[in-house]
């Protein structure tokens, strides 16, 4: 495999867990930021995380030592440069988005891989900010990144079976399961998830039942992990009322029309676990 060096754009929820899982399969890997107040955040996650691991007995000191020592922040894109894939997990907005991959494409060495994590965007956009469309693929994470098994690789028209490749041997390699699949908004798990948690957040404002018993409903009839209202807190209103009108304006379906009370909700500043409040209030625990 020709990945050696990674790189991560972003230390958020998503970045910083892609850096993370990177790290800890053994490849040096530099997370960048826009600011050091962000980073320090991000890192602190990990760092939490890793505690809360050794705590549980899941993680060893040894094993968290050798990850932070393969792992770097920076608030400086140029620290990127000898990387041979770089994830880009950024806020998703297509202008900051387009700024990125064209500075990226300048910096990275010619056969580098630039990755996105988006959930919604097209990757076949993203890859026409770059002089290199064919290096450019989807590398789609699930939060909590550390332990959601699933990737999503994207390949475009443009993709090369030898980006795929490596791209399938490098997920594999930081021990996750890959679903390869083509450049539609929404990719697979988004366009089976995103109209359930809407029909949710519906049969709820319709009045059909509780929050409590919709989300038991499908915990304790499908066997499903989080009931779909958490769920929606969990990923945040705000991302998932963002996702659903990309995937609204793309196919024009009302199944993934954002419901009234989510737009609301978003306005109104309930974001979910973020922002302390959504469908539940975060500030006690267990969310109640
Ligand atoms: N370090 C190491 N291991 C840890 C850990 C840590 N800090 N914290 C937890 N774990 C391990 C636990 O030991 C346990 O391992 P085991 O299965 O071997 O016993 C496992 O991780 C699960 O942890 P918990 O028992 O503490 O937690 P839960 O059983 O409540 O599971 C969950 C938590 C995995 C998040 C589960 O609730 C779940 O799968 N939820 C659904 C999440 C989901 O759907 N995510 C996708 C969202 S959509 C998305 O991201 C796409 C975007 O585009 C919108």
């Amino acid at each position: 495999m020709a990945i050696q060096k990674v790189g991560v754009i972003g230390c958020g929820l998503m970045g910083s867990g892609i850096a993370q899982v990177s790290a800890a399969a053994g490849f040096p890997t530099v997370v960048r930021e826009v600011s050091a107040n962000a980073l320090e955040k991000g890192m602190g996650s990990i760092k939490k995380f890793l505690d809360g691991g050794i705590a549980k007995g899941k993680v060893t000191q040894a094993d968290a030592d050798k990850l932070l020592a393969n792992l770097s922040g920076t608030v400086e894109l140029k620290d990127l440069a000898d990387c041979d894939l770089v994830v880009e997990a950024a806020t998703e907005n297509l202008g900051l988005k387009k700024e990125l991959f064209g500075a990226l494409d300048s910096l990275l060495k010619p056969g580098a891989i630039i990755g996105s994590n988006t959930s919604s965007l097209s990757i076949t956009e993203l890859a026409t900010f770059t002089k290199r469309p064919e290096r450019v693929i989807g590398l789609h994470f699930f939060n909590p990144v550390p332990l959601m098994k699933l990737v999503e690789i994207v390949k475009t028209i443009r993709t090369t079976p030898d980006v795929v490749a490596d791209a399938n041997a490098w997920c594999m390699a930081i021990g996750k399961t890959a679903v390869n699949c083509g450049d539609s908004t929404g990719f697979v798990v988004n366009r089976l998830l995103v109209p359930y948690m809407l029909d949710a957040i519906r049969v709820f404002e319709q009045g059909l039942a509780s929050r409590d018993d919709i989300d038991n409903a499908m915990k304790l009839g499908c066997g499903y992990p989080m009931g779909p209202l958490f769920l929606t807190d969990y990923v945040g209103l705000d991302t998932t009322y963002y996702i659903s009108e990309i995937m609204f304006d793309e196919f024009k379906e009302p199944r993934f029309s954002a419901p009234p009370l989510l737009k609301r909700m978003v306005l109104a500043g309930l974001h979910g676990r973020k922002s302390g409040r959504g469908f539940y209030d975060w500030s006690t625990n267990p969310p109640s």
